[in-house]
């Protein structure tokens, strides 16, 4: 009798109605598989009438006579707390629920008595309610449970003569979906099925072979790994027959704002925009009450301020307000913004991410009297966000709406430090837009500048939910991507409590959107209270990393990427969980009350101390052409340093003769961080060192001689593993032209 494979050894399992049809056929399927089943059954006819202990009884003898465990229970479900003892007397413990006991009187709507609407109310809504809430306790302490409940398509789409039935039917959906929030916590899940089964409750409906066609058996398998602990699955709704199984969700149309800012709204206006409240185009799939009813607030804020508030938040669920034409747009110049600042700005924005005086390392970010004064790297998003905030919404032929979007992830590059006061211009285009499915991701790079200087380069990835499917590409190779910790605990972690002010602290360093300020504003977001900025979070990760790896040098700071996974609320303490990988430092960080990442995926890339000089210097020259090609590789390098380093993964020497002598030794570095270009010798041993003279390095480059013939003439000269040489052509060979 044993099945192998998805177990229940141990558990104990509590199917109602299990004297026949659907029940039993769980109840057998329960009992193979290793659990010890409650059988309940009343016993009485469809209808409801009489009672009977026979059909349990039958059902346990069944389970017992292939080596099951089982005992019967005769009550009504209406008796939950009888039933759930029987579970606990026989075999101490309670783990699944399946309520599936159920009866009919059907009859056309104006003919349902009193009687018949009650009591078909009574079995199914209200047994489920009292035998599952019999149970909840036990499941709960024991931080575990899997509850059933067994609608009816007749409830999801109606079906004559069963308006009884289906009122009570559906009524089982919206018990389940409440449970199922509640018991998120605990471990405890509840789904929903409607079925279809030849029982004898479709015998009077079905043609015998039909009935005989849909075997509960054809069910049976689905409540199963429904209930099983391997199974994640929780508040959701499947209908399922003949060997088929299908999902549903919600769909809710884009629709459309009815009134104007000070005016009333009227029927004429709902009469006028009919259509677009009714189109299902691009329509949303709102899982949660937050995500339904965001939009609301959306909506509110759009009439409220023109769509002119930016929801930089980390987590609400909301629509697109309508599909996306990309072609035109990939490459679009967004805006140029200046942004001007005295050193008030930056020390603001130091103590909006919670550096205090309390820790004397941190006067220097604090105090402009500091000898060493400087700006917070992370500083850098600043002036950046302004100028993307600006240029979104007016995309043509993007018909985007700020307060629908979700800041998903950001990386940040910094080429020079910050200067702590003065003017910065920001330049912002719209690197890709992608299509993810359930929603479309704008990447916005930015690029500010000081004077002419390229001062730090932003890339802010912006998720409209509801705005994909339009047929474009998943991925881009322009996306900065995150990246995973190591497997292994933390190499550091720094904690910090947030203060009940971070938030009204942190905007003023200009994200003015009231969603983390405003308590009511929040609520209409679906928030139980305004939310921590993303990039608020993202300053205390930054500012951790620099202490902890980089001694607070803001000179070794060279980039910082991170994915928005979950909000923080004000007042909760943020976790910055550190990995050093070489110059790479992994982090997360983690908001310690509930446990749940809050950044994820995120990484600094340092500079490594001795590196400090070289790439942030003036480059000497010896006049050499070649020069200009290494710096060239230098510039290539810093674009897409990640994907070579892991392509590549080596590092290279070389030892530039002119007139016999080595004039210049260049390094590339292809294996640590995100890989470097430097003058001089390789600061850990090169994997392959090349001498040759300016020209000839020339020649390769311009592909008038091909390495092969430079080595072979003696021209070039190979030192180390010879075989690595063949992935520099990956790098060099776009330098053709030069
Ligand atoms: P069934 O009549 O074979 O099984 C229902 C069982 O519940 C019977 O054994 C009955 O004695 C028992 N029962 C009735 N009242 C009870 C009470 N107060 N306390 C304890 N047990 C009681 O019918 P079937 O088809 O197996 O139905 C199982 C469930 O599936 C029901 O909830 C039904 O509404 C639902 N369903 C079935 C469909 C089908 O196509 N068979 C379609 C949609 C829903």
């Amino acid at each position: 009798m044993a099945a192998t494979g998805l177990r229940f050894d141990g558990r104990v399992v509590l199917v109602t109605g299990a004297g026949g049809g659907l029940g039993r056929a769980y109840a057998l399927a329960f009992a193979e598989r290793g659990a010890s089943v409650v059988v309940n059954d009343l016993g009485g006819d469809f209808k409801g009438y009489g009672k009977s202990s026979s059909a349990a009884d039958k059902v346990v003898n069944e389970i017992r006579a292939k080596g099951g465990k089982a005992v019967p229970n005769y009550d009504s479900v209406e008796d939950g707390e009888k039933l759930v003892k029987t579970a606990l007397e026989a075999f101490g413990r309670i783990d699944i629920v399946v309520n599936n006991a159920g009866i009919l009187r059907d009859r056309s709507f104006v003919r349902i008595s009193d009687e018949d609407w009650d009591i078909i109310h009574r079995i199914h809504l209200r047994g489920s309610f009292l035998v599952t809430r019999a149970a909840w306790n036990h499941m709960k302490n024991q931080k575990f449970g899997r509850i059933i409940m067994t609608s009816s398509a007749a409830g999801i789409y109606g079906n004559f003569g069963q308006a009884n039935y289906s009122a009570a039917k559906l009524g089982l959906l919206g018990l389940a979906n409440t449970i199922a929030v509640e018991g998120r916590k605990y471990n405890i899940h509840c789904n929903t099925i409607a079925p279809t089964a030849g029982s004898r409750l479709t015998q009077t409906v079905m043609p015998q072979d039909l009935v005989d066609a849909f075997k509960p058996e054809y069910v049976a398998p689905l409540v199963v790994w429904l209930c099983h602990e391997s199974c994640a699955e929780n508040g959701s709704l499947f209908e399922v027959g003949a060997g088929w199984i299908g999902k549903l969700r919600w769909e809710r149309s884009l629709g459309a704002i009815v009134r104007g800012k000070s005016q009333p709204m009227t029927p004429e206006a709902v009469r006028d925009n009919w259509e677009k409240v009714c189109d299902f185009e691009n329509a949303s799939k709102p899982r949660t009450i937050q995500e339904s009813i965001s939009v609301l607030s959306d909506a509110l804020s759009q009439i409220e301020s023109q769509g002119n508030v930016s929801m930089n938040s980390t987590s609400s669920g909301s629509v697109a307000s309508s599909s996306v034409g990309t072609a035109s747009i990939v490459g679009r110049e967004l805006a140029t913004n200046v942004y001007k600042y005295t050193h008030l700005e930056p020390i603001l924005y130091a103590l909006g991410v919670g550096m205090s005086t309390k820790d004397p390392d941190h006067l220097k970010f604090l105090f402009e009297g500091s000898e060493e004064f400087c700006c917070l790297p992370s500083f850098g998003v600043i002036p950046a966000q302004t100028s993307m905030f600006d240029g979104v919404p007016s995309l043509p032929g993007l018909n985007i709406d700020l307060a629908k979007m979700l800041h998903g992830e950001q990386y940040l590059e910094l080429y020079k430090p910050l200067p702590t006061s003065g003017q910065l211009t920001s330049v912002s285009t719209v690197a890709d837009i992608l299509d993810k499915g359930s929603g479309a991701v704008l990447l916005i790079d930015v690029n500010t500048y000081c004077g002419k200087d390229l001062v730090c380069y932003n890339q802010f990835s912006l998720f409209f939910i509801g705005a994909g499917g339009f047929g474009g590409r998943r991925t881009s190779e322009k996306a900065k991507l995150t990246a995973n910790p190591p497997k292994r605990p933390p190499d550091a972690v720094i904690s910090d409590v947030t203060t009940s002010d971070q938030a009204a602290l942190y905007r003023l360093s200009g994200d003015w959107n009231p969603l983390h300020l405003d308590p009511s504003f929040a609520a209409l977001g679906g928030f139980k209270k305004p939310i921590l900025h993303g990039l608020c979070t993202f300053g205390f990760a930054a500012r951790n990393v620099l202490k902890q790896f980089a001694n607070n040098d803001v000179n070794r700071f060279k980039a910082i990427k991170v994915r928005f996974a979950k909000p923080v609320f004000p007042g909760q303490t943020l976790q910055t969980e550190m990995w050093k990988e070489g110059n790479r430092i992994h982090f997360q960080t983690k908001v310690k009350e509930t446990g749940e990442v809050a950044i994820a995926g995120g990484y600094v890339d340092l500079v490594p101390a001795l590196d400090k000089a070289p790439p942030r210097e003036p480059l000497k020259t010896a006049g050499l052409q070649s020069d200009l090609v290494f710096e060239e590789i230098g510039r290539r390098v810093k674009e897409m340093g990640n994907e070579l380093v892991k392509k590549v993964n080596a590092i290279f020497q070389w030892d530039i003769t002119k007139d016999g002598k080595t004039a210049m030794q260049w390094t590339i570095d292809l294996k640590n961080g995100s890989g470097a270009v430097y003058q001089g010798p390789a600061r850990s041993s090169a994997d392959t060192t090349f001498t040759l003279s300016d020209e000839d390095f020339m020649d390769v480059v311009q592909q008038k001689t091909n390495p092969q013939k430079a080595f072979f003439s003696g021209k070039l000269k190979v030192k180390g593993n010879i075989m690595l040489s063949q992935k520099l052509e990956m790098i060099l060979k776009d330098y053709a032209k030069l």
